[in-house]
Protein backbone atom coordinates (compact mmCIF):
# COMPACT_ATOMS: atom_id res chain seq x y z
CA UNK A 1 0.00 0.00 0.00
CA UNK A 2 1.37 3.40 -0.82
CA UNK A 3 0.62 4.92 2.52
CA UNK A 4 1.55 8.41 1.47
CA UNK A 5 -0.68 8.48 -1.55
CA UNK A 6 -3.78 7.09 0.72
CA UNK A 7 -3.13 9.62 3.16
CA UNK A 8 -2.54 12.70 0.79
CA UNK A 9 -6.05 11.16 -0.57
CA UNK A 10 -7.80 11.48 3.17
CA UNK A 11 -6.86 14.70 3.48
CA UNK A 12 -8.36 15.85 0.01
CA UNK A 13 -6.74 19.38 -0.94
CA UNK A 14 -5.72 20.29 -4.26
CA UNK A 15 -1.71 21.33 -2.49
CA UNK A 16 -0.80 18.15 -1.11
CA UNK A 17 0.39 15.73 -3.06
CA UNK A 18 1.42 12.00 -1.63
CA UNK A 19 5.37 13.36 -2.01
CA UNK A 20 4.71 16.21 0.25
CA UNK A 21 4.39 13.70 3.35
CA UNK A 22 7.33 12.46 4.93
CA UNK A 23 8.39 9.68 7.31
CA UNK A 24 7.96 10.79 10.95
CA UNK A 25 11.12 11.51 13.00
CA UNK A 26 11.28 9.14 15.72
CA UNK A 27 8.17 9.70 18.53
CA UNK A 28 6.00 11.58 15.81
CA UNK A 29 4.22 8.72 14.79
CA UNK A 30 4.87 7.40 11.50
CA UNK A 31 4.27 9.87 8.43
CA UNK A 32 3.83 13.52 9.16
CA UNK A 33 3.16 16.39 6.93
CA UNK A 34 4.95 20.00 6.81
CA UNK A 35 2.64 22.32 6.30
CA UNK A 36 4.73 25.42 5.66
CA UNK A 37 5.09 25.70 2.31
CA UNK A 38 0.98 26.14 1.96
CA UNK A 39 1.23 29.18 4.42
CA UNK A 40 1.56 32.00 1.30
CA UNK A 41 -0.96 30.41 -0.90
CA UNK A 42 -3.38 29.94 2.24
CA UNK A 43 -2.91 32.78 4.15
CA UNK A 44 -2.69 30.98 7.55
CA UNK A 45 0.23 30.03 9.73
CA UNK A 46 1.27 26.45 9.65
CA UNK A 47 -0.11 25.32 12.82
CA UNK A 48 -3.27 25.97 11.98
CA UNK A 49 -3.42 25.05 8.44
CA UNK A 50 -2.12 21.39 10.10
CA UNK A 51 -5.64 21.58 12.14
CA UNK A 52 -7.43 22.27 9.72
CA UNK A 53 -5.98 19.54 7.33
CA UNK A 54 -6.59 17.49 10.65
CA UNK A 55 -10.27 18.01 10.76
CA UNK A 56 -11.03 17.13 7.02
CA UNK A 57 -10.10 13.30 7.72
CA UNK A 58 -12.66 11.40 7.90
CA UNK A 59 -13.12 7.96 9.54
CA UNK A 60 -11.22 4.80 7.78
CA UNK A 61 -9.15 1.67 8.22
CA UNK A 62 -5.58 3.42 8.30
CA UNK A 63 -4.80 6.29 10.38
CA UNK A 64 -5.56 5.96 13.70
CA UNK A 65 -4.78 9.36 14.93
CA UNK A 66 -3.81 12.80 13.32
CA UNK A 67 -1.80 14.84 15.32
CA UNK A 68 -0.66 18.90 15.41
CA UNK A 69 2.80 19.21 16.35
CA UNK A 70 4.02 22.58 15.46
CA UNK A 71 3.57 23.22 11.34
CA UNK A 72 3.32 19.78 11.42
CA UNK A 73 0.72 17.15 10.82
CA UNK A 74 1.61 13.70 12.46
CA UNK A 75 0.01 10.52 11.67
CA UNK A 76 0.07 7.31 13.64
CA UNK A 77 -1.77 4.42 11.72
CA UNK A 78 -3.51 1.39 12.79
CA UNK A 79 -0.83 -0.38 13.24
CA UNK A 80 -2.49 -3.73 13.04
CA UNK A 81 -3.58 -2.60 9.29
CA UNK A 82 -0.20 -1.55 8.73
CA UNK A 83 1.26 -4.60 10.02
CA UNK A 84 -1.04 -6.96 7.73
CA UNK A 85 -0.36 -4.97 4.82
CA UNK A 86 3.31 -4.92 5.01
CA UNK A 87 4.05 -8.62 5.56
CA UNK A 88 1.60 -9.35 2.29
CA UNK A 89 3.56 -6.56 0.20
CA UNK A 90 6.59 -5.53 1.19
CA UNK A 91 8.88 -7.36 -1.34
CA UNK A 92 6.15 -7.10 -4.09
CA UNK A 93 7.90 -5.80 -6.84
CA UNK A 94 5.15 -7.08 -9.86
CA UNK A 95 3.17 -3.67 -10.21
CA UNK A 96 7.19 -1.81 -10.43
CA UNK A 97 8.34 -4.07 -12.42
CA UNK A 98 5.06 -4.00 -15.09
CA UNK A 99 5.41 0.06 -14.99
CA UNK A 100 9.43 -0.70 -16.07
CA UNK A 101 8.46 -3.37 -18.98
CA UNK A 102 9.67 -2.55 -21.79
CA UNK A 103 12.30 0.16 -20.53
CA UNK A 104 15.67 0.02 -21.56
CA UNK A 105 18.65 1.59 -19.64
CA UNK A 106 22.27 1.41 -21.17
CA UNK A 107 25.20 1.54 -18.29
CA UNK A 108 28.32 2.65 -19.34
CA UNK A 109 30.61 1.45 -16.64
CA UNK A 110 33.76 0.30 -15.85
CA UNK A 111 35.24 1.21 -18.48
CA UNK A 112 38.92 -0.10 -18.42
CA UNK A 113 41.91 0.91 -20.74
CA UNK A 114 43.90 -2.16 -21.73
CA UNK A 115 47.51 -2.66 -21.03
CA UNK A 116 46.98 -0.51 -17.76
CA UNK A 117 46.22 -1.47 -14.75
CA UNK A 118 42.99 -2.15 -13.19
CA UNK A 119 43.13 -0.12 -10.01
CA UNK A 120 41.50 0.66 -7.31
CA UNK A 121 40.22 4.02 -8.79
CA UNK A 122 38.30 1.20 -10.88
CA UNK A 123 36.61 0.09 -8.02
CA UNK A 124 34.24 2.92 -7.88
CA UNK A 125 32.62 2.75 -11.51
CA UNK A 126 33.02 -1.00 -11.64
CA UNK A 127 30.94 -1.48 -8.20
CA UNK A 128 28.46 1.67 -8.85
CA UNK A 129 27.46 0.26 -12.67
CA UNK A 130 27.53 -3.10 -11.12
CA UNK A 131 25.50 -2.25 -8.25
CA UNK A 132 22.76 -0.09 -10.81
CA UNK A 133 22.34 -2.87 -13.79
CA UNK A 134 21.21 -4.93 -10.74
CA UNK A 135 18.78 -2.44 -9.44
CA UNK A 136 17.60 -1.74 -12.98
CA UNK A 137 17.05 -5.52 -13.77
CA UNK A 138 15.38 -5.47 -10.31
CA UNK A 139 13.04 -2.90 -11.04
CA UNK A 140 11.50 -4.48 -14.31
CA UNK A 141 13.78 -2.63 -16.83
CA UNK A 142 16.26 -3.96 -19.65
CA UNK A 143 19.58 -3.15 -18.81
CA UNK A 144 22.93 -3.38 -21.14
CA UNK A 145 26.24 -3.30 -19.50
CA UNK A 146 28.73 -1.48 -21.54
CA UNK A 147 32.06 -2.09 -20.87
CA UNK A 148 33.71 1.16 -23.10
CA UNK A 149 37.03 -0.14 -23.34
CA UNK A 150 40.09 2.26 -23.66
CA UNK A 151 41.75 0.30 -26.45
CA UNK A 152 42.99 2.64 -29.11
CA UNK A 153 45.43 5.58 -29.04
CA UNK A 154 48.68 5.95 -29.71
CA UNK A 155 50.40 4.07 -26.77
CA UNK A 156 49.43 0.46 -28.32
CA UNK A 157 52.28 1.57 -30.87
CA UNK A 158 54.68 1.86 -29.06
CA UNK A 159 53.50 -0.70 -26.77
CA UNK A 160 54.04 -2.94 -29.86
CA UNK A 161 57.03 -1.39 -30.60
CA UNK A 162 58.30 -2.71 -27.15
CA UNK A 163 57.03 -6.28 -27.52
CA UNK A 164 58.76 -6.47 -30.51
CA UNK A 165 61.80 -4.84 -29.17
CA UNK A 166 62.19 -6.77 -25.34
CA UNK A 167 58.97 -8.66 -25.31
CA UNK A 168 59.80 -12.60 -24.02
CA UNK A 169 57.44 -14.26 -27.24
CA UNK A 170 57.72 -17.43 -25.44
CA UNK A 171 55.95 -17.23 -22.31
CA UNK A 172 52.58 -16.18 -21.41
CA UNK A 173 52.31 -12.69 -21.55
CA UNK A 174 50.62 -10.64 -18.41
CA UNK A 175 49.51 -7.54 -17.37
CA UNK A 176 52.37 -6.41 -15.79
CA UNK A 177 54.89 -7.49 -18.41
CA UNK A 178 52.76 -4.96 -20.47
CA UNK A 179 53.49 -2.35 -17.93
CA UNK A 180 56.85 -2.92 -17.69
CA UNK A 181 57.63 -3.11 -21.18
CA UNK A 182 54.95 0.26 -21.98
CA UNK A 183 57.35 2.15 -18.88
CA UNK A 184 61.09 0.97 -20.09
CA UNK A 185 59.51 2.23 -23.53
CA UNK A 186 58.65 5.78 -22.13
CA UNK A 187 62.21 6.10 -20.36
CA UNK A 188 64.08 4.51 -23.40
CA UNK A 189 62.30 6.87 -25.75
CA UNK A 190 63.25 9.80 -24.51
CA UNK A 191 66.89 8.89 -25.41
CA UNK A 192 66.40 7.41 -28.10
CA UNK A 193 64.21 9.18 -30.92
CA UNK A 194 64.58 6.18 -33.70
CA UNK A 195 62.61 3.93 -30.63
CA UNK A 196 59.59 7.05 -30.40
CA UNK A 197 59.48 7.15 -34.31
CA UNK A 198 59.07 2.80 -34.15
CA UNK A 199 56.28 3.42 -32.09
CA UNK A 200 54.47 5.76 -34.28
CA UNK A 201 55.23 3.40 -37.43
CA UNK A 202 54.23 0.36 -35.33
CA UNK A 203 50.83 2.42 -34.43
CA UNK A 204 50.20 3.57 -38.20
CA UNK A 205 50.85 -0.43 -38.63
CA UNK A 206 47.86 -1.11 -36.44
CA UNK A 207 45.59 1.60 -38.25
CA UNK A 208 46.15 0.19 -41.48
CA UNK A 209 45.29 -3.25 -40.63
CA UNK A 210 48.33 -4.85 -41.17
CA UNK A 211 48.02 -8.42 -40.23
CA UNK A 212 50.79 -9.07 -37.72
CA UNK A 213 50.34 -5.67 -35.83
CA UNK A 214 46.73 -6.28 -35.32
CA UNK A 215 47.55 -9.85 -33.69
CA UNK A 216 49.79 -8.42 -31.23
CA UNK A 217 47.47 -5.50 -30.67
CA UNK A 218 44.65 -8.12 -30.30
CA UNK A 219 46.97 -10.12 -27.53
CA UNK A 220 47.61 -7.21 -25.93
CA UNK A 221 43.65 -6.60 -25.85
CA UNK A 222 43.10 -10.43 -24.78
CA UNK A 223 46.07 -10.95 -21.85
CA UNK A 224 43.98 -7.36 -20.19
CA UNK A 225 40.65 -8.56 -20.47
CA UNK A 226 41.37 -12.06 -19.26
CA UNK A 227 43.07 -10.55 -15.72
CA UNK A 228 40.02 -8.27 -15.22
CA UNK A 229 37.35 -11.04 -15.91
CA UNK A 230 39.14 -12.58 -13.17
CA UNK A 231 37.68 -9.82 -11.15
CA UNK A 232 34.79 -9.11 -13.03
CA UNK A 233 33.64 -13.02 -12.04
CA UNK A 234 34.86 -13.23 -8.71
CA UNK A 235 32.55 -9.80 -8.22
CA UNK A 236 29.40 -11.09 -9.92
CA UNK A 237 29.50 -8.02 -12.85
CA UNK A 238 28.49 -8.70 -15.87
CA UNK A 239 28.75 -6.83 -19.57
CA UNK A 240 27.01 -7.19 -22.48
CA UNK A 241 29.17 -5.43 -24.42
CA UNK A 242 33.04 -4.27 -24.72
CA UNK A 243 32.29 -2.50 -27.81
CA UNK A 244 35.35 0.18 -27.05
CA UNK A 245 37.12 3.10 -28.68
CA UNK A 246 38.20 1.02 -31.55
CA UNK A 247 35.26 -0.12 -32.43
CA UNK A 248 33.58 3.43 -33.49
CA UNK A 249 37.17 3.84 -35.43
CA UNK A 250 34.60 3.50 -38.72
CA UNK A 251 31.42 4.97 -37.20
CA UNK A 252 32.63 8.51 -36.57
CA UNK A 253 32.88 9.98 -40.16
CA UNK A 254 29.40 10.40 -40.54
CA UNK A 255 29.18 12.62 -37.16
CA UNK A 256 31.88 14.70 -38.28
CA UNK A 257 30.22 14.98 -41.60
CA UNK A 258 26.86 15.94 -40.07
CA UNK A 259 28.54 18.39 -37.78
CA UNK A 260 30.15 20.25 -40.41
CA UNK A 261 26.75 20.22 -42.86
CA UNK A 262 25.37 22.07 -39.98
CA UNK A 263 27.72 24.47 -39.23
CA UNK A 264 28.15 23.38 -35.79
CA UNK A 265 32.65 23.06 -35.87
CA UNK A 266 35.27 25.66 -36.73
CA UNK A 267 38.72 24.98 -37.69
CA UNK A 268 41.10 26.62 -34.64
CA UNK A 269 44.45 25.68 -34.91
CA UNK A 270 43.91 23.14 -38.15
CA UNK A 271 41.96 21.09 -35.39
CA UNK A 272 38.36 20.55 -35.76
CA UNK A 273 36.30 21.94 -32.94
CA UNK A 274 32.70 22.73 -31.85
CA UNK A 275 32.61 25.86 -29.73
CA UNK A 276 30.54 25.72 -27.13
CA UNK A 277 31.38 29.34 -25.51
CA UNK A 278 27.56 30.03 -25.68
CA UNK A 279 27.34 27.43 -22.65
CA UNK A 280 29.86 28.65 -20.58
CA UNK A 281 32.34 25.52 -21.90
CA UNK A 282 35.35 25.21 -23.54
CA UNK A 283 35.10 23.92 -27.22
CA UNK A 284 34.59 20.56 -27.71
CA UNK A 285 37.63 18.76 -30.38
CA UNK A 286 36.36 17.06 -32.82
CA UNK A 287 39.86 16.06 -34.60
CA UNK A 288 43.18 17.31 -34.36
CA UNK A 289 45.16 18.81 -36.72
CA UNK A 290 46.67 15.27 -37.19
CA UNK A 291 43.34 13.98 -38.79
CA UNK A 292 43.99 12.11 -35.80
CA UNK A 293 40.21 11.60 -33.77
CA UNK A 294 39.50 12.09 -30.02
CA UNK A 295 37.86 10.89 -26.98
CA UNK A 296 34.64 12.82 -27.73
CA UNK A 297 34.33 11.86 -30.90
CA UNK A 298 34.18 8.38 -30.46
CA UNK A 299 31.85 8.88 -27.62
CA UNK A 300 29.54 11.32 -30.06
CA UNK A 301 29.47 7.96 -32.36
CA UNK A 302 28.97 5.56 -29.42
CA UNK A 303 26.22 7.52 -27.84
CA UNK A 304 24.54 7.49 -31.86
CA UNK A 305 25.76 3.87 -31.83
CA UNK A 306 23.43 3.32 -28.19
CA UNK A 307 20.30 5.18 -29.75
CA UNK A 308 20.00 2.91 -32.71
CA UNK A 309 20.87 0.03 -31.28
CA UNK A 310 19.05 -0.47 -28.14
CA UNK A 311 17.07 2.75 -28.28
CA UNK A 312 17.38 3.42 -24.58
CA UNK A 313 15.09 5.65 -22.61
CA UNK A 314 18.00 5.99 -20.03
CA UNK A 315 22.05 6.26 -21.20
CA UNK A 316 24.14 6.31 -17.99
CA UNK A 317 27.55 7.22 -17.78
CA UNK A 318 29.54 5.43 -14.94
CA UNK A 319 32.65 7.87 -14.55
CA UNK A 320 34.50 9.99 -12.10
CA UNK A 321 33.53 13.42 -11.51
CA UNK A 322 36.91 14.63 -13.30
CA UNK A 323 35.35 13.77 -16.83
CA UNK A 324 32.31 16.12 -15.35
CA UNK A 325 33.17 18.31 -18.27
CA UNK A 326 33.81 15.65 -21.10
CA UNK A 327 30.36 14.83 -20.51
CA UNK A 328 28.51 18.25 -20.38
CA UNK A 329 30.51 18.70 -24.11
CA UNK A 330 29.80 15.38 -25.00
CA UNK A 331 25.56 16.29 -23.95
CA UNK A 332 25.59 19.37 -25.22
CA UNK A 333 27.11 18.77 -29.08
CA UNK A 334 24.71 15.57 -29.36
CA UNK A 335 21.92 18.40 -28.11
CA UNK A 336 23.14 20.92 -30.49
CA UNK A 337 23.01 18.05 -33.24
CA UNK A 338 19.01 18.06 -32.35
CA UNK A 339 19.29 14.70 -31.00
CA UNK A 340 16.19 14.52 -28.69
CA UNK A 341 17.68 11.67 -26.70
CA UNK A 342 20.51 13.30 -25.55
CA UNK A 343 18.19 14.37 -22.54
CA UNK A 344 18.44 11.52 -21.42
CA UNK A 345 21.68 11.08 -21.21
CA UNK A 346 23.45 11.06 -17.84
CA UNK A 347 26.89 11.20 -16.16
CA UNK A 348 26.87 9.22 -12.98
CA UNK A 349 29.51 10.59 -11.65
CA UNK A 350 31.53 10.18 -8.28
CA UNK A 351 34.08 11.19 -6.06
CA UNK A 352 37.87 9.57 -5.34
CA UNK A 353 39.25 7.04 -3.74
CA UNK A 354 42.32 6.85 -1.38
CA UNK A 355 43.96 4.29 0.02
CA UNK A 356 45.02 3.62 3.71
CA UNK A 357 44.95 7.89 3.75
CA UNK A 358 46.96 8.10 0.73
CA UNK A 359 45.91 9.41 -2.55
CA UNK A 360 46.14 7.37 -5.49
CA UNK A 361 48.19 8.04 -8.15
CA UNK A 362 49.05 5.80 -11.47
CA UNK A 363 51.76 8.54 -13.11
CA UNK A 364 53.55 8.61 -9.32
CA UNK A 365 53.89 4.64 -8.95
CA UNK A 366 51.52 4.50 -6.18
CA UNK A 367 49.03 2.05 -8.14
CA UNK A 368 47.03 0.04 -5.89
CA UNK A 369 45.72 -3.29 -8.06
CA UNK A 370 42.02 -4.26 -7.52
CA UNK A 371 42.92 -7.73 -7.32
CA UNK A 372 45.21 -7.38 -4.67
CA UNK A 373 42.64 -5.22 -2.71
CA UNK A 374 40.13 -7.81 -2.68
CA UNK A 375 42.43 -11.10 -2.24
CA UNK A 376 43.83 -8.94 1.13
CA UNK A 377 40.27 -8.00 2.21
CA UNK A 378 39.48 -11.76 2.07
CA UNK A 379 42.47 -13.10 3.34
CA UNK A 380 41.87 -10.65 6.43
CA UNK A 381 38.03 -12.17 6.72
CA UNK A 382 39.37 -15.64 7.23
CA UNK A 383 41.25 -14.35 9.97
CA UNK A 384 38.85 -12.49 11.76
CA UNK A 385 36.36 -15.72 11.08
CA UNK A 386 38.60 -18.11 12.35
CA UNK A 387 39.25 -16.33 15.07
CA UNK A 388 34.91 -15.60 15.97
CA UNK A 389 33.83 -18.79 14.78
CA UNK A 390 36.44 -21.53 14.18
CA UNK A 391 34.15 -24.52 14.09
CA UNK A 392 32.08 -22.48 10.60
CA UNK A 393 31.91 -25.01 7.96
CA UNK A 394 32.72 -23.36 4.66
CA UNK A 395 34.95 -21.12 5.93
CA UNK A 396 36.66 -19.64 2.85
CA UNK A 397 33.44 -19.58 1.27
CA UNK A 398 32.14 -17.47 3.77
CA UNK A 399 35.77 -15.23 3.96
CA UNK A 400 34.92 -15.04 0.29
CA UNK A 401 31.23 -13.21 0.61
CA UNK A 402 32.80 -11.31 3.58
CA UNK A 403 35.52 -10.03 1.76
CA UNK A 404 34.00 -9.23 -1.34
CA UNK A 405 30.98 -7.76 0.10
CA UNK A 406 33.82 -5.60 2.30
CA UNK A 407 34.91 -3.99 -0.64
CA UNK A 408 31.81 -3.67 -2.55
CA UNK A 409 30.20 -1.99 0.54
CA UNK A 410 32.96 0.33 0.57
CA UNK A 411 32.46 1.39 -3.12
CA UNK A 412 28.48 1.44 -2.80
CA UNK A 413 27.76 2.83 0.90
CA UNK A 414 28.55 6.48 0.64
CA UNK A 415 27.17 9.07 -1.38
CA UNK A 416 28.57 8.15 -4.37
CA UNK A 417 30.22 12.12 -5.26
CA UNK A 418 31.98 11.95 -1.64
CA UNK A 419 35.80 10.85 -1.66
CA UNK A 420 36.30 7.79 0.67
CA UNK A 421 39.39 6.57 1.74
CA UNK A 422 39.76 2.36 1.53
CA UNK A 423 40.67 1.09 5.19
CA UNK A 424 40.62 -2.64 5.83
CA UNK A 425 39.96 -2.17 9.24
CA UNK A 426 37.29 0.14 8.76
CA UNK A 427 35.64 -1.90 5.78
CA UNK A 428 36.33 -5.20 7.87
CA UNK A 429 34.72 -3.94 11.00
CA UNK A 430 31.25 -5.87 11.99
CA UNK A 431 30.31 -3.41 14.19
CA UNK A 432 29.94 -0.25 11.83
CA UNK A 433 27.99 0.37 8.71
CA UNK A 434 29.81 -2.19 6.85
CA UNK A 435 28.78 -5.57 4.84
CA UNK A 436 29.82 -7.14 7.22
CA UNK A 437 27.70 -6.21 10.09
CA UNK A 438 24.88 -6.59 7.30
CA UNK A 439 25.58 -10.17 6.68
CA UNK A 440 26.19 -11.06 10.43
CA UNK A 441 22.81 -9.75 10.84
CA UNK A 442 21.21 -11.53 8.00
CA UNK A 443 22.85 -14.97 9.70
CA UNK A 444 21.81 -14.20 12.96
CA UNK A 445 18.28 -13.82 11.20
CA UNK A 446 18.73 -17.15 9.80
CA UNK A 447 20.22 -18.82 12.71
CA UNK A 448 16.93 -17.90 14.64
CA UNK A 449 14.55 -18.89 12.08
CA UNK A 450 16.40 -22.87 12.13
CA UNK A 451 16.32 -22.30 16.14
CA UNK A 452 12.60 -21.76 15.86
CA UNK A 453 11.68 -24.42 13.10
CA UNK A 454 11.60 -22.75 9.81
CA UNK A 455 9.63 -19.80 8.26
CA UNK A 456 6.15 -19.78 9.44
CA UNK A 457 3.23 -20.27 6.66
CA UNK A 458 1.00 -17.16 8.75
CA UNK A 459 1.12 -15.76 11.61
CA UNK A 460 -1.05 -13.01 13.55
CA UNK A 461 -0.14 -9.12 12.64
CA UNK A 462 -1.71 -7.98 16.33
CA UNK A 463 1.35 -9.86 17.86
CA UNK A 464 3.65 -7.36 16.07
CA UNK A 465 2.34 -3.62 17.33
CA UNK A 466 4.36 -3.68 20.06
CA UNK A 467 6.97 -0.33 19.45
CA UNK A 468 10.01 -2.59 18.42
CA UNK A 469 8.41 -4.80 16.34
CA UNK A 470 6.73 -2.19 14.57
CA UNK A 471 9.83 0.09 14.04
CA UNK A 472 10.98 -3.10 12.19
CA UNK A 473 7.83 -3.59 9.86
CA UNK A 474 7.29 0.45 9.26
CA UNK A 475 11.63 -0.21 8.13
CA UNK A 476 10.43 -3.24 5.62
CA UNK A 477 7.25 -1.31 4.14
CA UNK A 478 9.99 1.08 2.88
CA UNK A 479 12.12 -0.99 1.40
CA UNK A 480 10.51 -0.67 -2.29
CA UNK A 481 10.30 3.16 -2.42
CA UNK A 482 13.87 2.54 -1.31
CA UNK A 483 15.32 0.17 -4.59
CA UNK A 484 12.89 2.95 -6.48
CA UNK A 485 14.72 5.79 -5.37
CA UNK A 486 18.00 4.58 -5.66
CA UNK A 487 17.30 3.63 -9.34
CA UNK A 488 15.62 7.51 -9.86
CA UNK A 489 18.97 8.96 -8.07
CA UNK A 490 21.87 6.59 -9.31
CA UNK A 491 22.55 5.72 -5.72
CA UNK A 492 23.26 2.26 -4.23
CA UNK A 493 24.03 4.34 -1.44
CA UNK A 494 20.35 5.15 -0.59
CA UNK A 495 19.91 1.24 -0.23
CA UNK A 496 23.14 0.72 1.73
CA UNK A 497 21.91 3.45 4.21
CA UNK A 498 18.41 1.53 4.55
CA UNK A 499 19.84 -1.76 4.97
CA UNK A 500 21.89 -0.62 8.23
CA UNK A 501 19.09 1.32 9.61
CA UNK A 502 16.77 -2.13 9.08
CA UNK A 503 19.53 -4.25 10.69
CA UNK A 504 19.69 -1.73 13.46
CA UNK A 505 16.04 -1.82 13.99
CA UNK A 506 15.95 -5.77 13.67
CA UNK A 507 18.84 -5.89 16.11
CA UNK A 508 17.19 -3.37 18.73
CA UNK A 509 13.58 -5.50 18.11
CA UNK A 510 16.12 -8.44 19.02
CA UNK A 511 18.06 -7.40 21.78
CA UNK A 512 14.49 -6.33 23.49
CA UNK A 513 12.69 -9.48 22.52
CA UNK A 514 13.00 -13.53 22.49
CA UNK A 515 12.02 -14.49 19.39
CA UNK A 516 11.21 -18.16 20.33
CA UNK A 517 8.93 -18.45 23.69
CA UNK A 518 6.31 -20.36 25.00
CA UNK A 519 3.73 -18.84 23.18
CA UNK A 520 3.38 -19.79 19.69
CA UNK A 521 1.10 -16.80 18.26
CA UNK A 522 3.82 -14.54 19.34
CA UNK A 523 6.67 -17.19 18.21
CA UNK A 524 5.46 -17.31 14.86
CA UNK A 525 4.92 -13.57 14.52
CA UNK A 526 8.29 -12.81 15.32
CA UNK A 527 9.90 -15.40 13.53
CA UNK A 528 7.63 -14.07 10.44
CA UNK A 529 9.53 -10.81 11.25
CA UNK A 530 12.73 -11.85 11.06
CA UNK A 531 12.27 -13.98 7.89
CA UNK A 532 11.47 -10.69 6.44
CA UNK A 533 14.42 -8.86 7.34
CA UNK A 534 16.44 -11.66 6.78
CA UNK A 535 15.08 -12.00 2.75
CA UNK A 536 15.15 -7.78 2.51
CA UNK A 537 18.90 -7.99 4.05
CA UNK A 538 19.57 -10.86 1.29
CA UNK A 539 17.99 -8.96 -1.73
CA UNK A 540 19.17 -5.28 -0.46
CA UNK A 541 23.04 -6.84 -0.64
CA UNK A 542 22.49 -8.73 -3.78
CA UNK A 543 21.75 -5.36 -5.48
CA UNK A 544 25.02 -3.80 -3.76
CA UNK A 545 26.88 -6.80 -5.38
CA UNK A 546 27.22 -8.78 -1.84
CA UNK A 547 26.07 -12.07 -0.73
CA UNK A 548 24.99 -13.11 2.18
CA UNK A 549 25.89 -16.32 4.02
CA UNK A 550 23.23 -17.93 6.16
CA UNK A 551 26.01 -19.19 8.69
CA UNK A 552 28.79 -16.85 9.63
N1 LIG B 1 38.41 4.51 -20.23
C1 LIG B 1 38.07 5.77 -19.66
C2 LIG B 1 38.95 6.06 -18.44
O1 LIG B 1 39.50 5.16 -17.84
C3 LIG B 1 36.64 5.82 -19.19
C4 LIG B 1 35.62 5.69 -20.29
C5 LIG B 1 34.27 6.09 -19.82
N2 LIG B 1 33.24 5.92 -20.80
C6 LIG B 1 33.09 6.69 -21.87
N3 LIG B 1 32.14 6.38 -22.71
N4 LIG B 1 33.80 7.77 -22.07
O2 LIG B 1 39.11 7.22 -18.11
Amino acid sequence: MDYRKIISGLINDPLVTADDIQIAAEGHGDYALPCFKYARELRKAPPAIAAEFASRIPDNDIVERAEVAGGYLNFSLKRETMVRETMREYSDFDGLRKANAGKTVCIDYSSINIAKPFHIGHLMSTAIGGSLYRIYKYLGWKAVGINHLGDWGTQFGKLLAAYNEWGDKTKKLTLGDMLSLYVRFTEESEKDPALAERGRTEFLKIERGDAEAVKTYELFKATTLEEVNKVYDRLGIKFDSYNGEAFYNDKMQPIIDELKAKGLTEVSDGALIVRLDDYGMPPCLIERSDGASLYATRDLAAAQYRADNYKFDKCLYVVATQQNLHFRQLFKVLELMGREWAKAMVHVQFGMVSYEGQPLSTRHGHVVFLSDVIENSVEKARRIIQDKNPDLSDKDGVAEKVGVGAVMFFALGTQRIKDVDFNYDKVLSFEGETAPYLQYTHARCESVIAKGGGRPETFEPSALTDDEAYAVVKMLSAFRDTVSEAAEKYEPSIIARYLIDLAQSYNRFYIANRVVTEDKTLTAARLALTAAVSDVLKEGLKLLLTDAPDRM
